[in-house]
Formats: C-alpha cells, structure tokens, sequence
C-alpha cells in the first residue's frame, strides 16, 4: 500500500478503512462479526489502515482481530497503522492519560499510530489537547490529531500548543463537499486531512451523478474508484467503510491510473457543502 508521510516523518497508508457500524441495519453483534470479516479479508488483500474509536464499541473486538493476525503471521505489527479516539463523554473525564491506557488495553497494542479528539468538545478539547501532545512525547502514540474540527478550532490549538499542532484533522470530506477555506489553512500549516465518508456513504445521488459516471467510462473505473483516486492523487487520506469484498477490492485497486488535472477539478467543482453526519448535539455550531 502506498504511504503518505505525516509532518513528524510517520508514514502513513495512504488509504484506510473504517469500523464504524451502523447499527439501523441490523443486529449489532452479526454487524461487528462481519466487521471483522471484512477487517481479516482486508489485511490478508494489502490494506493496512484502520480506524477506530472508543465511541465505537469495537476496540475490543480489533483487537482479538489484529492479535489474532499478528500470531497467525499474517501481518507484523508494524506493518498495520491504528488510529483510535477520544470520545466526548471521556473527554469529560479529563483524564487522557487513563484513556490511552484503557485503548491499548482494549486493543492489545502498545502503541497507538494515530490518536484523535472525536470532537473540539467546547470547555474541553484545549485541554485535553495539551495531554495529548504531553502523551504524544511519551511514545505511547506516533502521531496526534482532532476530528470533526473547523478553522477556528485549529487557531486555538495553535495558541496554545504553537509548536505542536495536529498532525491530522479527520473531517467528513468528498467531493460534495471539499472544505476550501480548511484545506488551505491544512496545506499551510503541514496538517493532513484524512476524508471519512470518503464515498460520502455511495448515496443515491452520488451513484447517479452524472459527472462521475462520466469519468467512470472514461477511465474505466468505477464511480467509487474515481472518489477514492481523487482523494489520494491530492494527498488526502480517504477512510471508506465496507463489509463488502467486493467493494474492499474495488476501494483498494486505484493505484493504476491517474485522472487528469481538468477531470480533478471537475469532481473539484462538484462541492455543495453537503454534510452526511448532522452536526453534534455536543458542539453545537463546531
Ligand atoms: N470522525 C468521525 O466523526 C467520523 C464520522 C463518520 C465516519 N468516520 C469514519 O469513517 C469511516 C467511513 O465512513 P462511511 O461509512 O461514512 O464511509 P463511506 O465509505 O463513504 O460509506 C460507506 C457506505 O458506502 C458503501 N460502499 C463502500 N464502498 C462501496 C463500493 N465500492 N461500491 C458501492 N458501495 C460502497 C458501503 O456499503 P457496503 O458495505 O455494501 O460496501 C456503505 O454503505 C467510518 O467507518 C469511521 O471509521 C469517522
């Protein structure tokens, strides 16, 4: 898998797969077992990425997954790249030092390769931050960011901690909606965006767009396989989610073509702000 280098040196993959479930569609223990499936399916087919988080309910689980992996020879564990989070009810907690400790545990690894704040949880999230970066210099986690975080909330941090601002911001981004204003204070300060709900969820309307299945018979690709090239032919990190092996294959196999400088910015011009995820009852207005 290709990498991409982080501001601190830390590679990277270049892709990485979610492990959220969304429990509406259906039983949530037959959700995470095929989670896991997809996981095993995924590693054993080139991808080493993965994205979790404690609000997810599913550190645990990974962690039998990748252990498993791990004596099984089928990776080594520096050879997988982990992200994890910080919810906002341990957040509240204030208390990052016993959050790090419980997520290694769950997730049986001593290092976490990349550590987020879930959200800028408003009267939390400054100082919380300063922990991390304390617990950044400790080692137990190569690289440190924030998700769902605006301009404004990479301005305070950089009050604070001018000399170590995230490394990554995780922000929900795809071609309905490419944040101009965020994506030019991340390329000035050396912050990585990385996409969640890269395919922004493949819904009806993204199937159908006109555009993309344009550039789909033009490249002879796939609608998917044209956001998730799109992503990595300008650096951002796209995290895409499936429990297909279908559609993990198609997700992963992009790194044979490339789309032409007009047709970037032609997905470019498909921004409309649209926002999947509503905005939390926990930062209202962030
Ligand atoms: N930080 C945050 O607040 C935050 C918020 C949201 C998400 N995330 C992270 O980002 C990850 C991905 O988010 P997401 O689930 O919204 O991403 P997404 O990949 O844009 O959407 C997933 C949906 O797209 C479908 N899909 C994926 N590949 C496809 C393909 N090749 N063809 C057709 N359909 C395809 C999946 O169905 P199938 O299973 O049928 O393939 C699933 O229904 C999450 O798991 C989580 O780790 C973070």
């Amino acid at each position: 898998m290709q990498k991409v280098v982080l501001r601190n040196g830390v590679e990277m993959p270049s892709i990485i797969m979610g492990t959220s479930v969304d429990d509406r569609k259906g039983s949530r223990k037959k959700l995470i077992g095929k989670m896991s499936e997809a996981v095993s399916f995924a590693v054993q087919n080139g991808l080493v990425g993965f994205d979790t988080s404690r609000d997810y309910s599913n550190e645990d689980v990974l962690g039998k997954v990748f252990s498993s992996l791990i004596r099984s020879g089928s990776i080594k564990r520096e050879d997988i790249f982990i992200t994890t989070k910080v919810g906002n009810g341990q957040q509240r907690e204030k208390n990052m030092l016993k959050q790090i400790d419980m997520s290694l545990k769950a997730l049986k690894l001593d290092y976490i390769d990349l550590w987020l704040l879930h959200w800028p949880l408003p009267d939390y999230y400054i100082d919380n931050w300063k922990q991390l970066c304390e617990i950044y210099k400790s080692g137990k986690v190569r690289a440190i960011g924030i998700a769902n975080a605006r301009e404004r909330h990479i301005k305070e941090i950089k009050k604070i901690t001018p000399d170590l601002l995230p490394h990554v911001v995780q922000i929900e981004y795809h071609p309905f909606r490419t944040v101009p204003a965020m994506r030019e204070l991340c390329t000035e300060k050396n912050i990585r965006i990385e996409a969640y709900s890269a395919n922004c969820v493949m819904l009806p309307f993204v199937k159908e767009n006109d555009v993309l299945n344009i550039l789909a018979e033009k490249y002879g690709k796939t609608v998917t396989q044209i956001m998730m090239r799109w992503h990595v032919q300008q650096g951002t990190i796209p995290i895409f989610s499936s429990l297909n092996q279908k559609h993990i294959l198609e997700n992963i196999n992009i790194f044979d073509f490339n789309i032409d400088d007009d047709d970037m910015k032609l997905i470019f011009a498909l921004n409309r702000d649209y926002k999947f995820h509503p905005e939390s009852l926990n930062c209202p207005g962030y």
